[in-house]
């Protein structure tokens, strides 16, 4: 079999290949490209844009979702894709420990004009969810792994709110639900 022009033949290339082309058609990829410079800005070590937020947006807008929520906000990438993805009559609601994070976030939420339909909530994932008032139509969390392994309490309350969808990035011990409308639907 002969290899077409311009095709990756080692799996490095491919990865790449899949890298450039993915990169350059998400409308918020200059959000995700920006998390390594705020890292070594701010210090930290545990804000990572997630690969597959397009995916997500393309969830929230199959699913239809209308209100969302978001453990772990980061610099809003996930954000964006999640209320972009969800539509017009979308809500979404993230929440980050790091206020400087939910403010960088607020900023690129404001910039693509989608600040109405988010709203960003400082405080600590398994307290903040404890407040929330269900339901919710797709959930999605990304908080520091290990805390989410570690803390019954987060996972109680995710469980006991029985979220409608709820992916994980850390493979950790919660399995993603099935999804799971809100009432009437
Ligand atoms: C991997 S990043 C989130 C990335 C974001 N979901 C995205 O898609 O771009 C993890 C975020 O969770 C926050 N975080 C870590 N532990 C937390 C906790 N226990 N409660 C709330 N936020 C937490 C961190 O400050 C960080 O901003």
């Amino acid at each position: 079999m002969t290899t077409p022009l311009n095709e990756p033949t080692t799996a490095d290339a491919v990865a790449q290949w899949i890298e450039q082309n993915t990169r350059s058609s998400d409308r918020f990829g200059y959000v995700a490209a920006s998390y390594e410079q705020h890292r070594l800005d701010h210090g930290c070590f545990d804000v990572y844009p997630y690969p597959n937020c397009p995916l997500l947006g393309t969830l929230a807008a199959s699913s239809p979702a209308r209100r969302l929520l978001e453990v772990g906000c980061g610099l809003g990438y996930g954000g964006l894709w999640l209320a972009y993805g969800a539509g017009p009559e979308g809500i979404l609601e993230t929440i980050d420990r790091d206020d400087r994070h939910l403010e960088i976030a607020q900023g690129h939420f404001k910039a693509e004009g989608l600040g109405e339909r988010i709203r960003a909530l400082h405080g600590l994932g398994a307290s903040v969810v404890a407040d929330l008032e269900e339901p919710y139509d797709l959930i999605y969390f990304d908080t520091d792994p290990a805390e989410s392994r570690r803390s019954r309490t987060l996972r109680a309350a995710v469980e006991a709110r029985r979220f409608a969808h709820f992916c994980e990035s850390f493979s950790g011990p919660v399995r993603p639900q099935p999804a799971r409308f809100g009432k009437g639907r």
